[in-house]
């Protein structure tokens, strides 16, 4: 039977694994806490540890794992800028969940768009106090808008999709662009952020992606732009954003990530007083919608994430080729497909 030591637990999480954990012959130890380099010595004697993503998978994690037998990280999520690949090469094998449902993190993506512009969350507040005045709330129709979409991955495919719905104009940008796309004009960043009235991130975080939404590229943008965020708080300079919405040049933002999110997010902050000013004014503005990294939540994701979670286990405790690893060396990797990254 193989040990899992299984970090940042929330109730959502256990009631999926557990309905597999027998058929998958796991044991799964739950921790509340996230994993970082105190919470690390937790993991000694499990053989795999189970992490999300805002876990810190630093090189002294990585090592202390290492040292105390762990030899595979699954990450139950798409997205793995949080871990030090480079330690972890040659020591521990590292796992993911590529896709989990493409449609949660879209359909989201599209409620917050939906909401920010029809001013949703206003109207849900006036009329649960009976102030049924529509006063301040009128928004913009979608249709025959442009959206710019930032990375046309698995996500970014099923948005434009969604936005061709609505009868939206799409605007691409992705250094791969898909050629089979129908009704999509792929651009250059720049041209995206001057055409768009709507712009959407679907990309991942990078050293190249990192503030790709900065002050350069939101000077470019139209008056009123709209900046919709499901992808990774990273890729927007949060300040810049602020200083965008305060002088009129965004006309709103809906994020379900921010590039601080780390110790806030997954967490009830209510009775807590937190230094991020910056997340507070965003909150604070009546044109952005802040939800809690939350894009995947949805029972078939969370249902998908648990048994992809742990067949690439089994793979793992079996001796098998892990189709969901990765490394550093992925993006240029000659290796055969059929074995394992080290
Ligand atoms: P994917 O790997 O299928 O697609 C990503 C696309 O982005 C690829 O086409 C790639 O070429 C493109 N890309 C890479 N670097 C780029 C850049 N600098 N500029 C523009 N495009 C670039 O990934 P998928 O499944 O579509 O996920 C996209 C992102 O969504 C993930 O990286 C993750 O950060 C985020 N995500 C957020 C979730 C949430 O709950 N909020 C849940 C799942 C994913």
């Amino acid at each position: 039977m193989t040990r899992i030591a299984f970090f940042d637990t929330k109730p959502y999480d256990k009631t999926h694994f557990d309905q597999l954990a027998a058929e998958y012959d796991v044991h799964i130890h739950y921790f509340e806490s996230k994993l970082n380099e105190n919470t690390a010595p937790l993991a000694k004697g499990y053989d795999v540890v189970c992490a999300f993503v805002n876990d810190h998978i630093t090189e002294f994690v990585i090592n202390r794992l290492y040292e105390d037998g762990v030899r595979l990280i699954a990450m139950r999520c798409a997205g793995y800028n949080n871990i030090d690949f480079k330690s972890a090469f040659g020591k521990i094998h590292i796992v993911r969940v590529p896709a989990y449902s493409p449609y949660a993190v879209a359909e989201h993506a599209m409620a917050l768009l939906l909401s920010v512009v029809r001013q949703i969350h206003h109207a849900y507040v006036r009329t649960r106090e009976f102030n049924f005045s529509l006063n301040g709330l009128v928004g913009f129709d979608l249709h025959g808008k442009t959206i710019g979409v930032v990375g046309t991955g698995k996500i970014g495919k099923v948005f434009i999709n969604l936005c061709k719905g609505f009868g939206m104009k799409v605007l691409a940008f992705d250094p791969y662009p898909d050629k089979s796309l129908e009704d999509v004009r792929y651009c250059t960043l720049e041209e995206l952020c001057k055409e768009s009235d709507i712009i959407s991130l679907h990309c991942p975080l990078t050293p190249d992606s990192e503030h790709m939404i900065d002050r350069k590229s939101i000077a470019l943008m139209k008056p009123g732009v709209v900046l919709v965020n499901t992808s990774r708080g990273g890729l927007v300079d949060s300040q810049a954003l602020l200083e965008g919405i305060k002088s009129r040049k965004i006309g709103g933002a809906a994020l379900d990530v921010y590039e601080e999110e780390g110790e806030l997010f997954y967490e009830d902050k209510s009775a807590t007083l937190f230094d991020d000013d910056t997340l507070m004014l965003l909150i604070a503005m009546p044109n952005v919608l802040v939800t809690s990294h939350q894009a995947f939540l949805t029972d078939e994701a969370l249902h998908n994430i648990a048994e992809t979670t742990l067949q690439s286990i089994r793979d793992f405790a079996d001796g098998k080729v892990m189709p969901h690893e990765i490394c550093y060396q992925c993006a240029t990797c000659t290796k055969e497909p059929n074995q394992r990254c080290f």
